[in-house]
């Protein structure tokens, strides 16, 4: 194992994907995407296993994927916007490494998300199901992060620097590196 993982988690378009690869790029780290490691294991798209097998089988995949991303010790992971409501899961991802929460105003998930095929939470009323998830999140959110970065009004390069400044000034984080 190579140093301790920063994991980026927080809702649904906050970035979390594309700051994570640009920051392991950055950092010269491995970068992995729970998404995209329950969808390889599983053969088939999120939407696919939402609409075959349900939400209870995608989290339980989920949950696996968090466990194997951890696994790999000091890499970058993005986590998908449900994985922290797991309790188990948000305990094997502090003891891998740094929890980063990003953050947007529900306007600019609402904008960033505009193709809600892809993730199934979001088909009916995407406005109405932002908000409510949002509201019953955010406590969760942060009361797993160690650091917050409102991505609002940044590009993901503007975020990645953000998130480097917030780490460098995270105790947690100093004190594993
Ligand atoms: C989900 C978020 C999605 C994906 C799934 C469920 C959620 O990931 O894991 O559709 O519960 O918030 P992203 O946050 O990467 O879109």
């Amino acid at each position: 194992m190579r140093g301790r993982a920063i994991v980026l988690m927080g809702f649904m378009g906050t970035g979390k994907s594309e700051v994570g690869r640009r920051l392991a790029q950055r950092l010269g780290r491995s970068f992995v995407d729970t998404d995209q490691l329950v969808e390889e294991r599983a053969g088939k798209r999120i939407a696919a296993i939402f609409a075959d097998e349900g939400e209870v089988a995608f989290r339980s995949l989920e949950h696996a994927a968090v466990d194997e991303a951890a696994g790999r010790g000091g890499v970058v992971i993005a986590v998908g916007g449900g994985a922290v409501l797991d309790p188990e899961n948000v305990r094997i991802l502090r003891a891998a490494g740094t929890l980063v929460y990003l953050t947007a105003r529900p306007e600019v998930i609402l904008s960033r998300v505009g193709d809600a095929k892809s993730r199934p939470l979001l088909r009916n009323d995407p406005r109405g199901t932002v908000t409510q998830l949002l509201a019953e999140r955010d406590s969760v959110y942060a009361a797993a992060a160690d650091v917050t970065v409102d991505t609002s009004d940044r590009t993901a390069d503007e975020v990645v620097g953000e998130v480097q400044t917030a780490l460098a000034r995270s105790e947690r984080w100093k004190s594993s590196t």
